[in-house]
């Protein structure tokens, strides 16, 4: 199959970009279009505004829904970059795609013939008419040349001589280019982020970003410092191969509100970012292995099976991705319970966790309120609903939610 690879932020996702690929499609030197959303960018670094599991579930959410609705065919997205190590540079993504055996596994999982997906492949590596003239300055670009054929776009009327460029690239690197006539819309992220108006934005990225509270004053996570930021987002990719998409996103929501929440409450916002994001990091290790966890940090203190995840993820967070901050680890280990002597950071964690913007399993409005002026009564609402359901189910409260239901006043 010729098979061509579309890299980008998609930060966020536009009508742009899926009538490029569209065009690029229709331009019949490919059969089938790969979209990768990058992990971290070479040029930009962790410029990105969302990390790149949002970004990937929603790249993902727009072109399943546009296959469902018929409208679109042959396409699809790819975590490729995920399992790279630092800077994902291109010709980096291009070695782990155009393995054979990584290529016939991921189009097999895409419902493509067993005999289409085993190969043999040639690869395009699809690009923006802007962005050929700028190829030659690229990080190894003979590297990606010996991968893949070149495939840029050719808009006209925008002012870049792309036949030009193209001639440069073969002179010069000895490489392969092909163009195509680009006749789709004009737009940008960088200019949708700017005004505001996300109308160019497909309908299921729409709604991922309403479910999510994306693009927001909190997620431009004000009172946070690069470094934490940064580590946010090494937090995201460390714990994609360990979670799925509902509770990896669901535990990020929780970072990004729980950084909220600490500067409106006088906690420290780095870490409750950090505390925020790992918090569920274990929930979907084996059983067996949560109980080790869970003994290390904290001895036979939890036993029930749901409760484990909690002092297991300080755990795993400690020993997996190296964060060694005890208070970290511990708003992580007693996010479930909470405790007596709650610290502010520990409560954050603990109220977030229960009324991210995903999360919808109760009325959640009066907690919500609460949570933009009173942290006590906030967490003391929350409390007492789980409490409450706890007790229904005929369950054992746990003793150290008993102590912290003690000192929220709660019987
Ligand atoms: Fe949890
Ligand atoms: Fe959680």
């Amino acid at each position: 199959m010729r098979i061509g690879i579309y890299g980008g932020s998609f930060d966020p996702i536009h009508n742009g970009h899926i009538a490029l690929v569209r065009d690029a499609l229709a331009s019949g030197f490919i059969d089938c279009a790969i979209i990768v959303p990058t992990v971290k960018n070479n040029f930009k670094q962790y410029s990105m505004t969302l990390p790149a599991p949002y970004r990937y579930y929603m790249t993902k959410a727009v072109i399943d829904d546009l296959k469902e609705k018929g409208s679109l065919d042959n396409i699809y997205v790819c975590d490729a970059e995920f399992g790279i190590k630092g800077i994902s540079y291109t010709f980096m993504t291009l070695e782990v795609m155009t393995d054979p055996d990584f290529m016939t596994e991921f189009l097999t999982d895409q419902d493509v013939k067993k005999k289409k997906a085993a190969g043999p492949h040639e690869y395009y590596w699809i690009m923006g008419s802007d962005t050929l003239g700028t190829f030659e300055t690229w990080f190894k670009p003979e590297e990606i040349l010996r991968h893949a054929t070149l495939l840029a776009a050719d808009r006209p009327g925008d002012g870049v001589d792309v036949e030009k460029a193209a001639d440069s690239v073969r002179e010069n690197l000895g490489g392969k280019v092909e163009t195509f006539r680009l006749n789709g819309i004009d737009c940008a992220s960088s200019a949708i982020l700017k005004n505001g108006d996300f109308s160019e934005v497909p309908e299921a990225a729409r709604e991922f970003i309403k479910t999510h509270e994306l693009y927001t004053e909190r997620t431009k996570l004000k009172g946070v410092s690069d470094a934490a930021r940064e580590r946010f987002f090494e937090a995201a990719v460390w714990m994609y191969p360990y979670l799925g998409e509902k509770r990896l996103l669901h535990t990020l929501n929780v970072g990004y509100l729980s950084a909220e929440l600490a500067v409106r409450f006088g906690a420290d916002p780095d870490k409750a970012l950090i505390a925020g994001a790992l918090h569920d990091c274990a929930k979907e290790l084996d059983i067996d292995s949560q109980r080790e966890m869970a003994s290390d940090y904290c001895g036979d203190l939890f036993t029930d099976k749901k409760l484990l995840h909690s002092p297991a993820g300080a755990v795993f967070a400690r020993d997996g991705f190296g964060e060694n901050d005890k208070q970290i680890l511990d708003a992580i280990c007693y996010h479930t319970t909470g405790r007596g002597n709650i610290s502010v950071l520990e409560k954050i964690i603990y109220l977030a966790d229960k009324i991210e913007p995903a999360r919808n399993y109760m009325d959640l409005a009066p907690i919500r309120k609460a949570a933009e002026t009173d942290l006590d009564e906030a967490c003391r609402l929350t409390a007492l609903a789980i409490k409450a359901k706890t007790e229904s189910n005929g369950k054992v409260i746990h003793p150290s939610n008993v102590d912290m239901l003690r000192d929220l006043g709660i019987k």
